[in-house]
């Protein structure tokens, strides 16, 4: 209950904006409602496969820093990402997709820090890494990636202005990442459908508003889905629906709320605008799983319609800072979806196999750095808030964030679940954490 409570405190003071809804108030469509069985409902067939997802990485090129005051300056404002060691964590990652042998690689978006030309090009050099090793990356843009004002170089004594990138150079760079192998594309954004097993296509939609950030003069980070872009997926995902195939969404803005233990309702800032039609158009093309990012929370939400029907977006958190998670995600010939949360492990970070040192290292480096941000962060609002002096409030900050790391990383107050098998027959969900107790709710009575 403790814990609940301090996670409860934790989001409520580092993230919710000013005049939210009460993220707790699941509302009538929430996902609290009582169990039903629901009729089978005569869906597309989903081609079997097995595929990992990471979010978020944000990764600055090497070539865009030096220790100095510019750079100090970056590191006292980043929230737990790790920025110097952006080689390692992508090094990280090809160790992690060559134990998993995933058959492909999915992005959801914020592959850079801040939308650098140069952090771009060394990301692709690493996905091409990864792709040579007999792994297809598919990628979509986040909010930092596209025509960001704040492109900069980190040497010296101040901040420099550096190449970004547009969307057409996005296109150019990720060419290999998708937008080659595209089955369609939409041309007003950079959205696009590629077939990854027979019967079975990702909806890779671009979720940013990015098209004003040099006259608002800093990148937008809310999503929303443009007008033209929104009628090409309808388009598609009705097609497809008629040929039979199915489709994943992936996005890099989460459809649904992560914040209100599954509730379901989105609020604030992160969300998509006008989700509700989002939301119906994915029920309709039968495409009930969304995978997203951006928040980064490691959290599952689920959505129940009118008719029962369920809607899940699965949402990944950042790769960047620890405990470096990632999913795995498989679908089963007999049409169960099975997502497994994980996180990259000391093996991952050390320099062989033999040696986990340096990875041990790595990771205990990586968790105080976190929790060391969170604390700055969190305490001033405490002291704030609850009138206590500065050590008790730096106390308190301290177990909210090693209670949020221990529980599984920012997800459903416990006992959260991030592991869930979806039947994709039926779209009712099962998870092993809640075995005997009901399928009625997210965080299990
Ligand atoms: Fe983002």
């Amino acid at each position: 209950m403790k814990t609940a409570l301090y996670f409860m405190s934790a989001i409520l003071l580092v993230a919710l904006p000013a005049g939210a809804a009460d993220p707790h108030d699941a509302g009538a469509t929430g996902p609290m409602g009582g169990v039903e069985d629901l009729l089978p409902r005569a869906g597309p067939k989903y081609g079997q496969t097995r595929f990992m997802v990471v979010s978020d990485p944000h990764i600055i090129s090497p070539a865009l820093w030096s220790e100095g005051p510019a750079f100090e300056k970056l590191l006292s404002n980043t929230d737990g990402k790790l920025v110097r060691e952006a080689a390692a964590v992508l090094e990280a990652l090809r160790r992690a997709v060559r134990r998993e042998r995933p058959d492909f690689l999915l992005v959801a978006g914020d592959l850079t820090f801040n939308g650098a030309r140069a952090s771009h090009e060394f990301v692709a050099r690493a996905l091409a890494r990864v792709e040579a090793a007999g792994v297809p990356v598919y990628v979509v843009p986040g909010n930092h990636d596209v025509s960001n004002p704040w492109a900069r170089r980190y040497t010296g004594a101040e901040p420099r202005t550096v190449g970004h990138v547009g969307p057409g150079q996005f296109r150019d760079i990720y060419a290999e990442f998708g937008y080659e192998e595209a089955s369609a594309t939409d041309t007003a954004s950079l959205g696009y459908l590629v077939e990854v097993a027979p019967g079975l296509s990702l909806a890779m939609i671009d979720s940013n508003r990015y098209e004003r950030n040099f006259d608002r003069g800093y990148p937008e980070s809310r999503g929303a889905i443009s007008r033209s872009q929104a009628r090409w997926l309808e388009e598609e995902l009705t097609a497809a629906r008629r040929r039979g195939e199915a489709v994943l969404p992936v996005m890099h803005h989460s459809l649904l709320s992560h914040r209100s233990g599954g509730g379901g309702r989105p609020f604030g800032a992160s969300w998509i605008d006008m989700w509700p039609r989002f939301a119906r158009l994915f029920w309709e093309a039968a495409a009930p799983v969304v995978f997203s990012g951006h928040a980064h929370e490691q959290d599952i939400a689920g959505l129940r319609g009118e008719d029962g029907e369920w809607l899940y977006d699965v949402a990944t958190g950042s790769l960047a800072s620890y405990p470096h998670p990632y999913r795995m995600v498989t679908i089963t010939a007999e049409q169960r979806l099975e997502v497994r949360s994980a996180t990259l492990s000391a093996v991952d970070f050390a320099a062989s196999a033999d040696d986990t040192s340096r990875g041990d290292a790595f990771l205990a480096r990586s968790r105080r750095r976190y929790i060391a941000r969170f604390v700055a962060r969190l305490a001033p609002r405490l002291r704030e808030r609850d009138g206590l002096r500065a050590e008790a409030a730096r106390d308190r900050a301290r177990r909210i964030a090693v209670s949020l790391l221990d529980g599984s990383y920012r997800e459903d107050p416990p006992p959260g679940v991030n592991n869930i098998t979806v039947d994709l027959v039926t779209g009712r969900w099962t998870a092993a954490e809640c075995a005997g107790r009901g399928l009625a709710a997210f965080a299990c009575p």
